[in-house]
């Protein structure tokens, strides 16, 4: 959550960090600000509450001059969404500024302290706590102002990537993380830097970049090459890393909104997933990860997979998979729970934490906690780089390409699609499942692609019948197996972007509680596909229109027996049922997508909403 920019070179630093902070909007988007530092060392630092365009509009007479500057987009934690609670914050002589993504969680002890000492604070953040803290250590030690930085941070405790300047140290930026995520790119000869929450901002710019390392503290001065430091100012060695991205993923290209594009994109993201990895004509799937960590993998006794939103109800369908073809019990629990639950976890055991960011700080601490008690941790990560990505034992990514929109849509079939290659890895290795199924599964997997573009074609039906769903304030998803889990995202879908109330359940389950609430208002979603569950369902289907419920759904191409029973049907490729959440949820998108523009809401940055919560 929260996005920082932060720019020292040659070129002038405002245009960088406003397109950065375009990039990085969707991290947080309820306030926005920059600071500059201009050649005859002032400070300017403008803020504003709202989105960034709102900053731009509003500074556009002001001094922008200055080639060094640290920018931010929030999200808020400590404090409303205002122009004073927005970053950068600026210490009490006006000489340093700071942003800063986190919560320094001991920020009210050291507030306490400083306010007897004299101290006041304009803002209701822990950040304004840290950056006048940092300038009293500074001053009470008679330091530098990276050592006091280091001493500071030293004191504190929780989670933060910082970037501050110092009007009396102009030829320098000072970045710092612990927990949230942060990396700089090496732009010309390696001696002009980018900052950022995460590479968006920087591609265009470089291809060498550097992730810091928790607990690293990086000095960055213009023309020379960058220092880094633990916090027991100890040297630590550089490691740059080369990164590829296609800038285009990072534009709408045409589509009026990201989420649009992203589910669009969802046939090539497929493809791109399983590029490399499913051989179709050797009919085989290969992962490497799993090659090289058969023996931990195929030992395992019990898997564990965690995660949040979305990548959680991807886990349950992973779950089912695996239990189906691998034939190892397998849990899925929320990670924010795991973490605190005090968890039985064995050092036989294989944790599998699956986050589209890599930054998603519940499931990081779900991994650390398994990581101490010795279990192996494989992770199914989308964000290349991420914290999450770096921290797990091995891993896949899904290489779906940047998901900016804030309601995850490719990147869920991207999850499942290394699930599904993960189960039939691991079947095929421990012989659990039949080489025909396992054949049949591949041949049928490599065709889903060309049947997501099928199911794509639904769009402007779905468009149409939105329309008539705009007035309900709630609506109930209903799926079984495979297809459950594809009800709970329906309903997430829903949720954040339109803001109606919708609850996903187990078809069967509805008739312990919530069928009370079925009456003629009430849309009801089914997923009722040609599939082992099917006559159940139509049970199911048969027992909310008895109650009048108005019922839209799923089904595959030509079905009969659902379409005299319903009010609506959409359609979409027949396939077998272990693949056909990859479809299912595809017309699912699509209604809470236009249920959300026809509201003319902002679908891309739902209300209260971020990307990547790398807060607890
Ligand atoms: O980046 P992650 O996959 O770890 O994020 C987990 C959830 O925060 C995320 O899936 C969230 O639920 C999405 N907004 C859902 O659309």
């Amino acid at each position: 959550m929260c996005g920082i920019v932060g720019y020292i070179g040659t070129r002038q630093a405002f245009p960088v960090l406003i397109k950065g902070l375009k990039r990085l909007e969707y991290r947080g988007y309820d306030s926005t600000g920059v600071a500059l530092l201009s050649t005859n060392a002032m400070l300017n630092v403008y803020k504003e509450e709202g989105k960034v365009a709102n900053l731009e509009a509003n500074v556009a007479n002001r001094d922008l001059g200055g080639t060094i500057g640290i920018a931010h987009t929030r999200w808020a934690t400590h404090g409303i969404p205002s122009s004073t609670n927005a970053h950068p914050h600026v210490s009490q002589s006006g000489k340093l500024a700071l942003v800063h993504n986190g919560i320094i969680e001991n920020y009210s002890l050291i507030k306490e302290r400083l306010t007897k000492l004299g101290f006041t604070f304009k803002s209701e953040t822990d950040t304004e706590v840290l950056v006048q803290f940092i300038e009293y250590v500074k001053e009470t030690h008679g330091v530098d102002t990276v050592t006091a930085v280091r001493l500071a941070l030293n004191q504190v405790i929780g989670a933060y990537a910082i970037v501050l300047v110092d009007k009396e140290a102009p030829e320098q930026v000072i970045v710092a993380r612990k927990s949230s995520p942060l990396v700089i790119g090496l732009g010309e000869g390696n001696r002009e830097f980018f900052i950022a929450s995460d590479a968006t901002p920087l591609v265009e710019y470089t291809q060498n970049v550097v992730y810091l390392n928790d607990g690293e503290i990086a000095v960055l001065k213009r023309g020379e090459e960058m220092q880094i430091c633990n916090l027991k100012n100890e040297a630590v060695d550089l490691d740059v890393q080369s990164i590829e991205m296609n800038i285009g993923l990072l534009e709408k290209g045409g589509y009026p909104h990201f989420m649009l594009k992203e589910i669009y994109e969802q046939a090539q993201a497929m493809k791109d997933c399983m590029r490399g990895r499913l051989l179709e004509k050797e009919k085989r799937v290969v992962l490497s990860a799993v090659c090289n960590h058969s023996e931990r993998l195929l030992n395992a006794k019990r898997i564990i997979i965690v995660s949040c939103g979305t990548s959680w109800h991807a886990g349950l369908i992973g779950k089912q998979l695996i239990e189906t073809f691998v034939k190892v019990p397998v849990e899925v629990e929320y990670a924010s729970e795991f973490r605190y639950r005090n968890p039985v976890i064995n050092k036989e055991d294989v944790v599998i934490a699956i986050s589209q960011s890599g930054e998603t700080a519940d499931t990081l601490a779900a991994i650390s906690l398994a990581k101490e008690k010795g279990a192996f941790i494989f992770g199914i990560v989308n964000a290349v780089g991420s914290s999450i990505a770096r921290i797990t034992d091995a891993g896949t990514y899904i290489h779906v390409g940047p998901e900016i929109g804030v309601a995850s849509t490719k990147a869920f079939t991207g999850q499942l699609t290394v699930l599904i290659m993960l189960a039939l890895c691991l079947g095929k290795e421990r012989g659990t499942i039949s080489e025909v199924e396992y054949e049949e599964i591949v041949t049928e997997l490599a065709a889903i692609p060309d049947k997501i573009e099928r199911s794509l074609a639904c769009n402007e039906r779905v468009a149409d019948l939105a329309k008539s769903f705009t007035y309900a304030r709630n609506f109930l998803y209903l799926g079984r197996g495979y297809n459950f889990p594809v009800a709970l995202e329906g309903a997430l879908k829903l949720k954040e972007i339109s803001y109606i109330h919708a609850e996903g359940y187990p078809a069967a389950e509805m008739k312990h509680g919530p069928i009370a609430l079925v009456d003629a208002e009430m849309p009801v979603v089914v997923i009722a596909t040609h599939h082992e569950l099917y006559e159940k369902m139509l049970s199911n289907i048969q027992e909310v229109k008895a109650r009048k419920g108005r019922i839209l759904a799923i089904v595959t191409e030509g079905d009969e027996g659902v379409k005299d029973l319903v009010d609506n049907v959409i359609e979409t490729p027949p396939t077998l049922a272990c693949l056909s959440p990859l479809l299912t949820v595809i017309p699912l998108q699509l209604l809470a997508y236009h249920v959300a523009v026809i509201k003319g809401l902002d679908v891309d940055q739902p209300r209260n909403l971020a990307k990547s919560v790398t807060v607890e």
